[in-house]
């Protein structure tokens, strides 16, 4: 049937409506920690001990991260056997076609456009705090998600940032990594300062009772943390712009990886040693930690660094979303005006401008949780049809060569990875799931009736 019309494998096009190639593994890791390092751990790490884990939080972060890097495997080998931008979306439409590739696409631009919206949701109510720290209070309607019972219909804030990220992201590349470069130093000294300070405060006590919620809690928590790694995945959208995708690619996604998740055991373990979990469920728990054993100065400062460096993750998240919404657009599957490449920065301007309205009026509605369990939601579905394809794309293509990414142990560990992310997603709330159903058949619907008919594909078969 039509709607599973596969794709051939191609290399990154080049030529003059290409994009620059100048990226190296060292900026793909970059590009990757600065989008995962965030909201995760500077903002819901608080309700997820508090309302979830207790101190057994450490654990729920290591059950996000053995999902995460099955996850990460099968998207290191997918992104070093086939070599073209768009991530997941186009490595479904070499093994699937053409309608499990849009779904594909469709969910990660969900998750692109949700995780933008819930990092600057949450980068706005650090800086709300920071205002009221100074005594500056903004009026109630404008200063949080639609809300009538509180008062509060717009965050202000949240769709502000979005703005400024859609501008910097929309020039050049390499102008938008660099500020995330610095920013990513930025993340890493307020995470050294907070667990050079904070482990001689760590009371062994405060990690009694470990499991207050029992292990479901964990398994809870789990699913929500799992938040805290998402963004990796925008290594593999820069492969257009990639000098060695096939090498660089992997090595970028595996290293932000295992990065981020040492930063995440280590920081939780000190915060819930540092804080009694009962008392953790603050919008900032990293800086509150530090004003509980009396640094206010240095929660300060954290939480100054976590409000500039907030950004990096939406700055990559857009990055990432412009760009794959720039290559579904260039299929046809979305209207062509969103795939065209500005003539002076090369970059993929109107897509960038979609996306960032879509981003902003998210951010300005909708409240941080809700956004939060969606994102997760979207992101555990196509990296479940990852690990699926992983199994259908050694039946197609065989084993890796020497020299591309292989991931060990086919089938077994990618069906433990879609054990695994079936198991997160089942953690979720009702409404979450309602939403993501209705997500799904918005999906259906723009491909039936807007995407099935322009796909380039439809050009091939005349
Ligand atoms: N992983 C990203 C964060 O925690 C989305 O902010």
């Amino acid at each position: 049937m039509s709607i599973f019309r596969k794709k051939k494998m191609s290399a990154p096009s080049s030529g003059s409506g290409a994009m620059k190639k100048e990226l190296k593994t060292v900026d793909l890791i970059m590009l990757g920690i600065g989008a995962v390092v965030g909201t995760g751990i500077f903002v819901i790490t608080g309700v997820a001990a508090n309302e979830y884990a207790g101190p057994a939080l450490t654990l729920s972060f290591v059950i996000a991260a053995i999902a995460i890097i099955l996850s990460g495997l099968c998207y290191a080998e997918f992104s070093s056997r086939v070599p073209v931008i768009g991530g997941p979306y186009a490595y479904m439409y070499v093994v699937f076609g053409e309608i499990i590739a849009w779904m594909t696409g469709w969910l990660v631009i969900c998750e692109f456009f949700l995780a933008v919206s819930s990092v600057a949701s949450g980068w706005s109510g650090y800086v709300h705090g920071f205002l009221d720290s100074l005594g500056v209070n903004l009026p109630k309607a404008i200063s949080g998600a639609y809300n009538s019972a509180e008062g509060t219909y717009i965050d202000l804030i949240a769709m502000l940032v979005v703005v400024l990220v859609t501008f910097w992201v929309s020039q050049e590349a390499k102008t938008a990594l660099r500020l995330n470069n610095i920013m990513v130093f930025v993340k890493f000294a307020i995470i050294a300062l907070f667990v050079g300070i904070g482990i001689f405060y760590v009371k062994p006590e405060n990690w009694q009772p470990f499991m207050p919620f029992g292990f479901s809690g964990v398994i809870s928590g789990a699913a929500l943390v799992f938040f805290a790694f998402l963004g990796f995945d925008s290594v593999s959208m820069a492969a257009e712009e990639v000098k060695n995708p096939q090498k660089d690619i992997p090595k970028g996604i595996i290293g932000s990886i295992i990065i981020s998740t040492i930063l995440y055991i280590v920081v939780t373990l000190i915060l819930t040693g540092i804080v009694p979990f009962t008392q953790l469920g603050v919008k900032d728990p990293v800086a509150f930690a530090m004003r509980f054993i009396q640094h206010s100065t240095i929660g300060g400062l954290i939480s100054v660094g976590a409000i500039l460096t907030l950004l990096t993750v939406t700055i990559s998240m857009m990055y990432s979303l412009a760009r794959v919404i720039y290559a579904i657009s260039k299929d046809g599957l979305l209207p062509k005006f969103m795939s065209k490449i500005d003539e002076k920065r090369r970059t993929p301007k109107n897509a960038t401008y979609v996306a960032g309205l879509c981003a902003m009026i998210f951010a300005g509605l909708v409240p941080m949780e809700l956004l939060a369990e969606l994102t997760n939601i979207v992101s555990l579905m196509y990296l479940m049809m990852m690990a699926v394809g992983i199994i259908k794309l050694r039946k197609m293509f065989g084993k890796p060569k020497p020299e591309e990414f292989k991931v060990p142990l086919v089938p077994f560990l990618p069906i433990l990875s879609i054990f695994i992310c079936m198991a997160l997603m089942l953690q979720l709330k009702t409404a979450t799931w309602q939403i993501f159903g209705v997500t799904l058949v918005i999906g259906l619907v723009i491909y039936f009736f807007y995407g099935y008919k322009h796909s380039l594909a439809n050009e091939e078969l005349k």
